[in-house]
């Protein structure tokens, strides 16, 4: 991690206002396809990781049967919990974790994370990928920065003070090692796409 957890915290309760303006069109692609490809049933929990102001969990919440949502950023959150007010949704439920110690024990079915594990190691990424397989989900489905080419610090989506993306061969392989087949690859961009893993 290029930044510390606090930091990191810091800087995403400074944008948490105004994070939901202008999204880029990868982006809504990438919260389009970890939406369609987390598929929970009705009876589903869902455990949304780096959850920030919502876009995955709020967005699974109608299918799904409960939406735990983890973030260490309180401003991202609260973002998250207003919107949740908003829209008259009672099945979500957002709260302090981390990746690689999320703060959560339950039952899950499905660990979704969307534009946020960037930000960990290769190490750490691969350790997360050990903590949320010890949770046992049937279905992963990470959508995030990713190389599927050179890292390209020009291109969109990869700001390397801040960002620590891995190639998709490195998380292809972490989820293998941790019991999970990757079933799909989706590439939005060459710097941005979705992996979904599936329990073995
Ligand atoms: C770019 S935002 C993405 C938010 C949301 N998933 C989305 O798709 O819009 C990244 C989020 O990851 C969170 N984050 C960064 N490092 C984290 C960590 N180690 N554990 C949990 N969340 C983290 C930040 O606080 C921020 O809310």
């Amino acid at each position: 991690m290029k930044k510390t957890l606090d930091e990191h915290a810091a800087r995403f309760d400074d944008l948490a206002a105004d994070y939901d303006d202008e999204k880029s069109p990868e982006y809504n692609e990438c919260v389009a396809l970890v939406l369609e490809r987390a598929n929970p049933d009705g009876d589903d929990t869902v455990l949304d990781l780096g959850c920030g102001t919502g876009a995955i969990a709020l967005g699974l919440a109608e299918a799904a049967g409960r939406v735990v949502g983890r973030d260490i950023s309180e401003g991202m959150m609260d973002e998250a919990r207003r919107k949740a007010d908003e829209r008259g949704i009672e099945n979500v439920e957002f709260g302090q974790g981390q990746f690689r110690e999320p703060n959560y024990d339950g039952e899950v079915d499905i660990v979704t994370s969307n534009f946020a594990m960037h930000h960990l190691s290769d190490e750490e990424k691969r350790e997360t990928v050990s903590v949320i397989a010890d949770l046992a989900p049937r279905r992963i489905v990470l959508g995030d920065v990713m190389f599927f080419g050179e890292p390209d610090p020009e291109e969109p989506f990869y700001s390397p003070e801040v960002d620590d993306p891995a190639t998709v061969g490195v998380l292809a392989d972490a989820f293998t090692d941790a019991g999970y087949a990757v079933t799909a690859v989706e590439m939005v961009h060459e710097q941005v796409g979705v992996l979904v893993a599936e329990r073995l």
